[in-house]
């Protein structure tokens, strides 16, 4: 069974088969630097070791942390934000039962997150939760020192401290970070706190198959061997050849760098199944971090249909053409729900008696891939077998693959992420951070 298929047919009104093949040469350079290292940002390659040994050694380990872990534990705070929460989130969110909170098994720890906002609200009824639950939790951060994580792991290490003392709060507490550096790497030596560590070539939003994102995806219970497995599939598949029609990361980076020439400045994600709504969080993150600099680059968006063409469906439809989307079309649903015929078909639905929703479902995508493409809207379709482990893992390195090849196409340093400081700067400065007087003087004046 294919990994992932891509369908460009809905395409071909927009772009030339011609023009996909004319930048054929092209993208094998750039393929070929990405393996042997030496384009831009080549210090943060890592990720494509992540699903070969040695850095799947640690897998062993992991799985025994998270079964001491989900013993002790009715809730499992992540604390991390951007790239240290939102591959966990996705993966763990696609697996879940929609209604997880609701069916209290008690198998698994509910997984929740914190730091990746700094909401009073959420953190108050987050530590609401904490004083009727057991509990444990990973902080995760590469730098250890951001602000978001930080300030949620000094208030939840109180709390988890006061809750259990400090010794057997330190048995709760997972570090995520640096090898060397950074303040938490500091603070988790001193504590004596379980540590796993982020490669120093990893970046955050390429680091969810290292143990940012295995860490808290086997304490959800789930098997992270068939992720990396399914990753290591697709590793294999789009490092083997350049070849076009074979490689469809290749493929895929071809395509949007060609719509983006065409003007085609958002790309949307487009999602039928809810369980992949934080797919798409992480996806997001992943373009738009790695392409958007120096004045260049798609802006990520995503919708989950059919809800949001009750919504944003319209202006996909009719306003400004700027939009191309690349649908995910999962094949097989977990499960079976059929619609029942009625004897008096009062509400005129007996034409769809005997229907599974997923035939419903589909045939909706269809009929939106259609109109938006009739609409001026290109529509590139990757279809997916299920949503499953290994497809995820699949899909996952797909995506970094092909991000990775995106931004050499357009010329950019795909693993930096310099823009992000600037807020940082100004937060800083506002809150009189020390070390930052000057500043802090300088912007008060703006408010
Ligand atoms: O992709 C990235 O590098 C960022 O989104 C980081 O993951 C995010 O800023 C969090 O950084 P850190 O893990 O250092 O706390």
């Amino acid at each position: 069974m294919a990994p992932i298929k891509l369908n460009i047919r809905h395409l071909l009104e927009f772009i030339t088969r011609e023009e996909i093949d004319g930048l054929q040469e092209q993208v094998t350079k750039h393929l070929d630097s990405l393996l042997r290292r030496n384009g831009r940002g080549s210090d943060f390659l890592g990720w494509l070791d992540l699903t070969e040994p040695p850095a799947t050694d640690i897998t062993g380990s992991i799985l025994e942390t998270a079964a001491r872990i989900r013993s002790m534990s009715e809730v499992f705070v992540v604390v991390g934000i951007g790239g240290s929460y939102l591959g966990a989130r996705a993966v763990i969110e696609a697996l879940s039962h929609h209604f997880a909170g609701m069916m209290n098994t008690g198998q698994t720890p509910q997984i929740v997150f914190a730091g990746q906002n700094i909401s009073e609200d959420y953190m108050a009824n987050l530590l609401e939760v904490l004083d009727r639950k057991d509990y444990s939790m990973a902080i995760i951060s590469k730098s250890g020192t951001t602000t978001e994580p930080a300030i949620a792991f000094r208030l939840l290490r109180r709390h988890i401290e006061e809750k259990y003392g400090r010794k057997e709060a330190a048995r709760r507490i997972i570090a995520i970070t640096d090898p060397e550096k950074g303040a938490l790497r500091a603070m988790a030596d001193h504590e004596g706190y379980i540590t796993y560590e982020i490669p120093g070539d990893v970046g955050g939003r390429y680091s969810v198959l290292s143990p940012v994102g295995l860490i808290p995806i086997a304490v959800a219970g789930q098997d992270i061997l068939k992720i990396l497995d399914g990753a290591g599939s697709m590793r294999g598949l789009t490092t083997r050849t350049g070849n076009l029609d074979e490689n469809p990361a290749v493929l895929y980076a071809v395509i949007r760098n060609l719509l983006y020439q065409r003007g085609m400045l958002v790309e949307i994600l487009v999602s039928y199944e809810p369980a992949l709504h934080y797919f798409s969080e992480w996806w997001k993150q992943l373009l738009g971090e790695s392409e958007g600099k120096e004045g260049k680059g798609i802006f990520p968006a995503s919708v989950d249909f059919t809800t949001d063409l009750h919504s944003l469906g319209q202006y996909i439809q009719e306003g400004k053409r700027i939009l191309f989307e690349t649908v995910l079309d999962i094949e097989h649903p977990v499960h079976e729900v059929k619609i029942a015929p009625a004897d008096d078909d009062s509400d005129g639905l007996n034409y769809l008696a005997g229907m599974r929703l997923h035939e419903v479902n589909r045939m909706a995508r269809w009929g939106t891939v259609l109109a938006h493409v009739d609409g001026g809207v290109p529509n590139l379709v990757i279809t997916v077998p299920d949503i499953s482990e290994k497809s995820l893992g699949a899909l996952i390195f797909f995506f970094e693959m092909a991000c990775a090849l995106s931004g050499y196409l357009l010329d950019v340093n795909p693993f930096d992420q310099p823009g992000v400081e600037m807020y940082k700067r100004n937060m800083f400065s506002l809150l009189g951070k020390p070390g930052f007087e000057k500043e802090t003087l300088q912007i008060r004046k703006r408010l």
